[in-house]
C-alpha cells in the first residue's frame, strides 16, 4: 500500500504529521516520532515573544519586557531556558538525526521585528514554516477587516524573507470564513492547518481562582476540520493539513476523503505513546484495503463538498433542518 502524500511542496512517506508540541521539542523526541513511523514533524513553536525578548535583552532597552507587564518574569524565565538559539539548534540537531520533513513553527500575533528571524529558521535547515497564528479578537476598537489585516501583513512580512513553504495554522472563528480561507491561500502560501488549538481559560470553584481547561481534544472534535476541509476543498489554493480531534486511523481516512493531505496529530500520541503512529497508519492501510485503494490519491478528496451528491450535507448547521429535511422526527 502506497501512503504517500504531497504537503505545502514536500514528499512524506504517509500523512501523519507529528502536531507542533512538546514531544517535538527535543531533537530526542523529533527522531523518537521519526523512527516511530511519522511522516513528517511539526516542531515545537517558538514564541514571538522569546524573539522579542532576545532582541530586548540584546540591545539593552528592556522595552518589550515592560510591555509585557506581570508575564515578564516568567518571559524571562522563559527565554533563558528557550531562546531562539537553542531553537535554531533544535532545528539543526533534528534535520541531522531523521530524514522526514522537519516544519518549524512559530506562534506569532503581529509583524514586525520577530519576522527577521525567520530566515534564521530557513537557514538552520526547516524544511518549511508553520506559522500559528490566533490573534484574539477582544478589543473593541478593531473590527474583523483591522483583525484580518493583520494576517495578510504577516504573511506578506515572513514572505519577503524566506523561500521555503509556508502554511498558515489558524483558527475557526472567521464570519467570512471561506472567503478569508481562500484569500489567505492566494497570498502564496502553502498550506493551511485547520485548525490550531490555544489555552482555554476555566475556573476553579473551590479556590476561587483562574485555571486552564485540559488541553488534550476529544475524538469529536474531528468535526471541526471535517466539515472546513470538506468546504475548502477545491476552494483555496493551498494544500490543507486537518489538526484537531484525529484520533485514530478512521478519523485520519475521514479528513484524507474530505480533502487533506496530511494530518497533524498530537493528543492520540501523548495518550498512547509514539508507537501508536504505527497502529494509526495500521488501521488507514486495513480500511483502504477494504475499499480496494492502493494509495493515498486513490480517494483524497472523494467526498469533499464539490464530490458529494449532497453538497448541503456540509453545509447543515440547525438540527431542526437536518431532521426535517431527511424526514426524521
Ligand atoms: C501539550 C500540547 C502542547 C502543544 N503545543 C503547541 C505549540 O507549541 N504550538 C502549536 O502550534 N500547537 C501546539 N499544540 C497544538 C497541537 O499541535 C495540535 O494542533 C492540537 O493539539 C490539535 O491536535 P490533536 O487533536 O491531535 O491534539 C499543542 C498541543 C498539546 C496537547
Amino acid at each position: 500500500m502506497d501512503l504517500t502524500t504531497r504537503f505545502m511542496g514536500l514528499e512524506l512517506r504517509n500523512p501523519i504529521i507529528v502536531g507542533s508540541s512538546g514531544m517535538t521539542g527535543t531533537v530526542e523526541g523529533v527522531k523518537l516520532m521519526a523512527d516511530s513511523g511519522a511522516g513528517a514533524v511539526a516542531l515545537k513553536s517558538l514564541f514571538e515573544e522569546e524573539i522579542l525578548m532576545q532582541i530586548s535583552s540584546m540591545s539593552g532597552s528592556g522595552a518589550i519586557v515592560n510591555n509585557y507587564g506581570e508575564a515578564s518574569d516568567y518571559m524571562r524565565y522563559y527565554v533563558r531556558e528557550e531562546n531562539v538559539g537553542n531553537y535554531l539548534k533544535l532545528i539543526e540537531g533534528a534535520k541531522k538525526a531523521v530524514s522526514i520533513p522537519v516544519i518549524a513553527s512559530v506562534n506569532c500575533v503581529s509583524t514586525g521585528e520577530w519576522t527577521s528571524y525567520a530566515k534564521a529558521l530557513q537557514d538552520a535547515g526547516a524544511d518549511a514554516l508553520e506559522l500559528n497564528i490566533f490573534i484574539m479578537p477582544s478589543d473593541p476598537k478593531y473590527n474583523s477587516e483591522n483583525i484580518e489585516k493583520r494576517y495578510f501583513d504577516i504573511v506578506a512580512d515572513v514572505k519577503k524573507l524566506v523561500t521555503i513553504p509556508i502554511s498558515l495554522k489558524i483558527g475557526h472563528q472567521f464570519s467570512g470564513m471561506a472567503h478569508f480561507m481562500a484569500a489567505l491561500s492566494n497570498t502564496g502560501i502553502s498550506g493551511l492547518v485547520l485548525f490550531n488549538r490555544f489555552y482555554s481559560p476555566d475556573i476553579d470553584l473551590k479556590t476561587l481562582t483562574m485555571t486552564a481547561m485540559p488541553v488534550y481534544t476529544n475524538p469529536e472534535d474531528l468535526a471541526l476540520p471535517l466539515r472546513w476541509i470538506g468546504i475548502l476543498a477545491g476552494k483555496v489554493k493551498c494544500d490543507m493539513s486537518a489538526s484537531t480531534g484525529i484520533h485514530t486511523g478512521s478519523a485520519l481516512a475521514k479528513v484524507l476523503l474530505a480533502g487533506a493531505a496530511s494530518a497533524h496529530v498530537a493528543t492520540a500520541i501523548y495518550k498512547n505513546g509514539a508507537n501508536y503512529i504505527g497502529v494509526m497508519l495500521e488501521d488507514l492501510t486495513a480500511w483502504m484495503g477494504t475499499h480496494g485503494f492502493k494509495k493515498i490519491d486513490d480517494f483524497r478528496g472523494r467526498l469533499n463538498q464539490k464530490n458529494i451528491d449532497d453538497p448541503l450535507h456540509y453545509e447543515q448547521a440547525q438540527f431542526m433542518k437536518y431532521f426535517s429535511h431527511h424526514g426524521k422526527n
